[in-house]
């Protein structure tokens, strides 16, 4: 038994479990857990709420002279046993899942200067290792010496479903086809940009999830961090 800590990044397509298999990684090894989206998601809430976002076209050079207004913070959830993402001291938790965040999001996420703000605070938070990030850039830009890359993908049809099934369940009135479009243009949006497009780490393992049970995949991952924690 070794009690040495390490880092486990996580990257792949939106909604394929990242944060799931994040969360129950953490969970297992006592280890935080940061979803990195969150804090992209939180940062185009403040802009749709500041107008910063107006019929499809984005403000960026006023978004980005708010920056220094903008403080996200992750605060543990008892009842969730997760964290809360807080927007200058709210909890935004529920509304940065919501609709007109993840339609608005990626071209949020493709600002160089959002995500040198966001890198920032996220390397902050695994400068003591012993952490789980979620998010596209974690195994490439973030954490470029992680001691686990995994890379998470699954099919855009199968994705959708997944989050259509999650929307549905909360109540939420939404159609297939528009949830499948939006994954595959966040898809599009995330790979193609210029700042930090999602690609796979050299050294990232690839963990495709399309038609494994959660527990299957799960076991797997476990038995990765297991390896790098023996390694020492
Ligand atoms: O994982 P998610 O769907 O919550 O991510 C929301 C958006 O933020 C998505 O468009 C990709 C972007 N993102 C990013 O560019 N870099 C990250 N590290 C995490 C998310």
């Amino acid at each position: 038994m070794t009690n040495h800590k390490i880092v486990v990044a996580i990257d792949g397509h939106s909604s394929c479990g990242k944060s799931t298999i994040a969360k129950a990684l953490a969970a297992k090894f006592g280890y935080v857990f940061i979803d990195s989206g969150a804090m992209y998601r939180a940062v185009t809430l403040y802009a749709l709420r500041h107008n910063l976002v107006a019929g499809g076209e984005l403000k960026r050079d006023e978004l980005i002279g708010a920056l220094s207004e903008i403080k996200i913070e992750f605060k543990y959830n008892p009842v969730s046993k997760k964290n809360d993402t807080f927007l200058n001291g709210e909890n935004v938790e529920e509304e940065i899942r919501q609709l007109p965040v993840s339609q608005n999001v990626s071209p949020v996420a493709t600002i160089a200067e959002v995500r040198a703000a966001m890198v920032r605070l996220q390397q902050e938070m695994g400068k003591n290792k012993g952490i789980v990030m979620d998010g596209r850039d974690i195994g490439t830009v973030v954490f470029p010496d992680a001691e686990l890359k995994l890379f998470v993908t699954a099919t855009a049809e199968i994705r959708a479903q997944r989050r259509f099934d999650e929307l549905k369940a909360k109540g939420e009135d939404v159609s297939y086809s528009e949830i499948l479009e939006n994954v595959k243009e966040r898809d599009f949006i995330d790979s193609t940009r210029e700042a930090s497009p999602l690609r796979k780490a050299d050294d990232a393992l690839v963990l495709d999830n399309s038609y494994l049970t959660r527990e299957e995949q799960m076991e797997w991952a476990i038995e990765r961090v297991e390896e790098r924690l023996d390694d020492r």
